[in-house]
């Protein structure tokens, strides 16, 4: 059986089958783990990391191990991707030994670069444009909590960034009407907007939160100011201070509305605590939901489910 799809760099690498196909296996995996495959038994699998992660390096270090796989994590200061060698030879030799290459890149065009001259999967980590990986364990979280996508509706406050992208795409695959709120200058990019209506996605965005949220099923943040953007983080703070998660946003929202949050959070920023650890918050699922749609992702790629 062949995925045929051969890399994960960005959200729309799938389509709506194949993404529902990998939420399906996430979820019935979580309810019986027994049932995972085992592709990777005896086969490497090569994570490279240029940034910081909690979340997506442990869960997709796991979700190799499940898959029966071993994880080699290697550094940014060990392999010097395009300093001490060119990353496109990083990624010829690690083929050499994985059957899959995931990256945590400054530059989304490095990943591009790697996963045009491998045949082994290259899995987006997260980059400067995106956060695939992210959005499946969004998704995953918004099926547990409300079943069908279809028509559900999610509102993103904040900056218009990588995980704000992949969130774009996964809601136009999957039926979400997503609405954007953010900070003039900070928005989507108008091609990020454009490539995911025409995926048949439903994205407005509003520049007032409170006129964004009322009734949404769910509403959605991330840091104000994304790692390696540090030096902007003075300006951000100005900007997006009237787009902080309050109380008072999710008042507007509605008793109805669940919050989620990448993480890492910041509370007092994009979020207050009172929010990020109050009832409403489903933040923790959403992370322990990493590992679970890493899995089934992986297993999707390397054609053990399609
Ligand atoms: N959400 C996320 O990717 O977290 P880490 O940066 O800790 O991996
Ligand atoms: N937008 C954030 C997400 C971190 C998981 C960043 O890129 O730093």
């Amino acid at each position: 059986m062949s995925s045929a799809v051969s890399d994960l760099l960005e959200v729309d690498d799938l389509d709506p089958a194949r993404l529902a196909t990998i939420l399906d296996h996430a979820l019935a995996w979580k309810a019986d783990p027994g049932a995972v495959p085992k592709p990777l038994a005896g086969l490497g699998a090569a994570l490279l990391f240029e940034k910081p992660s909690t979340r997506t390096r442990a869960s997709t270090e796991m979700a190799i191990v499940g898959l029966g796989g071993h994880p080699i994590y290697i550094r940014p200061e060990e392999v010097g991707l395009d300093t001490r060698e060119p990353a496109e030879d990083v990624a010829r030799i690690l083929a050499g030994y994985c059957a899959l290459i995931a990256g945590r890149v400054f530059d989304h065009s490095v990943l591009e670069r790697m996963a045009s001259v491998v045949e082994v999967p290259v899995i987006n980590l997260l980059s400067d444009r995106a956060h695939p990986c992210q959005a499946l364990a969004d998704l995953l979280t918004l099926r547990e909590c409300f079943g069908d996508l279809e028509g559900r509706r999610v509102v993103y406050v904040g900056d218009g960034n990588n995980v704000a992208a992949s969130l774009a795409f996964a809601s136009a695959l999957s039926g979400i009407d997503l609405v954007v709120s953010s900070p003039p200058g900070y928005e989507l990019d108008d091609e990020v907007v454009a490539r995911a209506r025409n995926l048949g996605g439903t994205i407005d965005q509003i520049v007032d939160p409170y006129e964004a949220v009322p009734g949404t099923d769910a509403v959605y943040t991330d840091v104000w100011t994304s790692m390696g953007a540090e030096q902007e983080a003075g300006a951000r703070q100005v900007a997006f201070a009237p787009y902080q998660v309050n109380a008072a946003l999710m008042a507007a929202a509605g008793s109805q509305a669940k919050f989620l949050h990448c993480l890492p959070a910041h509370r007092g920023e994009e979020v207050t605590a009172e929010v990020i650890d109050g009832p409403a918050s489903v933040v923790w699922q959403q992370g322990a939901n990493r590992m679970d749609s890493a899995r089934a992702l992986i297993a999707f790629l390397l054609g053990s489910i399609g």
